[in-house]
């Protein structure tokens, strides 16, 4: 079964701390939190100091995917933020993206940097971008994340070209053996339609993902429970 990781990116921004709470205690795996510098995307949300508060509020895993230009120069300040206070750090992945790091020497340069701080390293691939310049990266990368939309907002359909990227992927995992987690990013969901009997979330989970990242789906449900239980594909 997946792991879900909620984004908060469609969180109520106003009880930002509940809303963490109220995920994690619905059975989300991960909480995933994006952060993006009006450069790289024409948008502007999280920055080192809402991640800090967010850090002592859960124990599970934190994914910071990095939506940002100079990752050199500001992956620092998030990596610092995730510290938390009391020495109990939980799980860090923090992702930057390939169409910044433009080479495997250029994501290399990133995760060590990622590594110093202590956290795992991963890299994200938009929908517009071929997946063959990571597919080296599935032995070298804690994490690859293919997005299913286009990196800026929630809310948005899903793409379907990430679902042969996920396999390629996976495909190439098996190869060497490596345990690099295979996550998706955008329009995933556990509903199903008559022109769409199987869920963006089943399709991706069935193409290889390991982690299935959910904004809007689950923090424009009702009942998170419910939605993280679905998306998960089992029962409550
Ligand atoms: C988009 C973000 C996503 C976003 C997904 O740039 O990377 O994490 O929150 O939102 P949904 O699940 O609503 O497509
Ligand atoms: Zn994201």
């Amino acid at each position: 079964m997946p792991l879900i990781a909620p984004s908060i990116l469609s969180a109520d921004f106003g009880r930002l701390g509940d809303e963490v709470k109220a995920v994690a205690a619905a059975g989300a795996d991960w909480i995933h939190i994006d952060v993006m510098d009006g450069h790289f995307v024409d948008n502007l949300t999280i920055g080192p100091v809402v991640v800090a508060g967010i850090r002592d509020l859960t124990t599970l895993p934190l994914d910071v995917h990095l939506m940002i230009e100079e990752p050199e120069k500001y992956a620092p300040r998030f990596l610092e933020a995730l510290h938390r206070s009391d020495g109990k750090h939980a799980e860090r992945y923090v992702s930057v993206h390939w169409e910044v790091v433009g080479s495997v020497a250029g994501a290399e340069r990133a995760f060590r940097i990622i590594e110093q701080h202590g956290a795992r390293p991963g890299i994200v691939i938009n929908p517009g971008t071929a997946v063959d310049g990571v597919l080296p990266l599935v032995e070298r990368a804690a994490l690859i994340l293919v997005m299913s939309v286009e990196p800026g907002w929630g809310g948005q359909p899903f793409d379907e070209s990430s679902l042969p990227k996920l396999r390629a992927l996976a495909e190439a995992r098996a190869r060497c053996g490596s345990s690099c987690l295979l996550e998706i990013d955008g329009g995933i969901s556990a509903e199903t339609a008559p022109q769409r009997p199987v869920s963006t979330a089943t399709a991706a989970a069935q193409a290889g993902a390991d982690v299935l990242v959910a904004g809007s789906a689950v923090f424009r449900s009702k009942n998170y429970t419910a939605t993280i239980a679905a998306l998960r594909g089992g029962p409550e």
